[in-house]
């Protein structure tokens, strides 16, 4: 390591400092072409909520069964699995925002989504730790059969999950902002279309009121990607649109666990996983928690994914075969955890 001292001073021999060797994280400019991610960005000033200024005073979760108090605390694990991963992705994006000097609104619009997220995962830990009387679902004891086999699913979905992040991290610097935000604008889309039915079907105010705030943020986030895509994906290469499709049959099967339920060959779970997770599932309705049933989710995720086709068949990008909702297309084999972008 060399230290200051022995660095030549270039001030001496030339007038002006030479090029820059990027990417140089500071911007030093504040450019704004993209009309519609202004627009954006304020109404992310105007929505923003407190997840602990929500009406929690109205929660008394002992007015549940702890069968139940373990199921509903089981779905909001679920999602954390997915949400919790979106701060660090986002923030991860935001950066490349600022290495690729990125217009002004959209690195506003980038840390919109992670300071978001943030939010959301907030709002997942204070369910969870109000349902169970304790700050998380992993070194908690269960009380009942179900909360014991439910554990066991959050232990192997946890698993599963943190398999993403190296992933992740590789795919960042590799891609180019418009791949990235394919990714995005498929969790986003899947996340904008479940709150909006878990909030229609909650009865707890609390968790109708947090539904409607993640809903109308995640439709933000949508409207970011979509704009993005406006600006960039007529100019996009056709190396890009192939990855574009491989990603996006990833996007399914990875985020079919939350949406929908894990495709087995390519999430590593236990046999009695999905049998386990439709009994917590079967007692959380029963107790007024909205999850929808398997023909709604997939009713739901097939909508998705045609809203997303009709995206990206706008810009001639071919769209993967998604033959478990019903959708023909492209055959993408050959995915694993490990190689895929996608973020909620
Ligand atoms: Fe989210
Ligand atoms: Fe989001």
């Amino acid at each position: 390591m060399s230290s200051s001292k022995d660095r030549p001073k270039l001030a001496d021999k030339m007038e002006f400092p030479p090029e820059i060797e990027g990417p140089n994280i500071y911007p030093l400019s504040w450019v704004s072409k993209t009309l519609k991610m202004e627009e954006i960005w304020q109404a992310s000033q105007r929505e923003f909520w407190d997840p602990q200024k929500l009406s929690w005073e109205t929660f008394d979760p002992s007015r549940y069964s702890w069968e139940e108090r373990e199921s509903i605390a089981y779905w909001w694990t679920i999602l954390s699995v997915f949400d919790a991963s979106a701060p660090p992705v986002f923030a991860a994006a935001l950066i490349k925002t600022y290495e690729a000097h990125e217009e002004d609104p959209v690195r506003r619009c980038f840390f919109s989504v992670t300071r978001d997220e943030q939010n959301h995962e907030q709002f997942c830990g204070m369910a969870i730790t109000k349902l169970l009387e304790h700050s998380d679902p992993l070194t908690y004891i269960p009380k009942t059969d179900i909360g014991l086999r439910l554990q066991k699913n959050t232990r192997w979905l946890y698993y599963n999950g943190s398999r993403y992040w190296t992933g992740y991290k590789n795919a960042v610097p590799k891609y180019s902002l418009a791949v990235l935000f394919s990714s995005f604008l498929m969790g986003e889309i899947a996340a904008a279309t479940i709150f909006q039915q878990m909030a229609k079907n909650s009865t707890e105010l609390v968790f109708q009121e947090a539904f409607k705030n993640i809903g109308r943020d995640e439709g933000r986030h949508m409207a970011i990607c979509m704009s993005l895509m406006e600006r960039d994906y007529p100019k996009l290469c056709l190396e890009d649109r192939a990855i574009i499709t491989k990603q996006i049959r990833a996007g399914y099967l990875f985020l079919s666990a939350v949406l929908f339920e894990p495709p087995m060959e390519f999430w590593d779970l236990p046999k009695d996983f999905i049998a386990n997770q439709r009994e917590g599932e079967e007692i959380s309705r029963a107790a007024g928690f909205g999850i929808p049933t398997y023909d709604a989710k997939k009713e739901n995720w097939k909508s998705a994914m045609l809203n997303l086709k009709g995206v990206l068949d706008k810009y001639d990008i071919p769209f993967p075969a998604i033959p478990e909702v019903g959708i023909s297309g492209q055959e993408v084999l050959d995915i694993d955890l490990d190689d895929i972008i996608p973020v909620f």
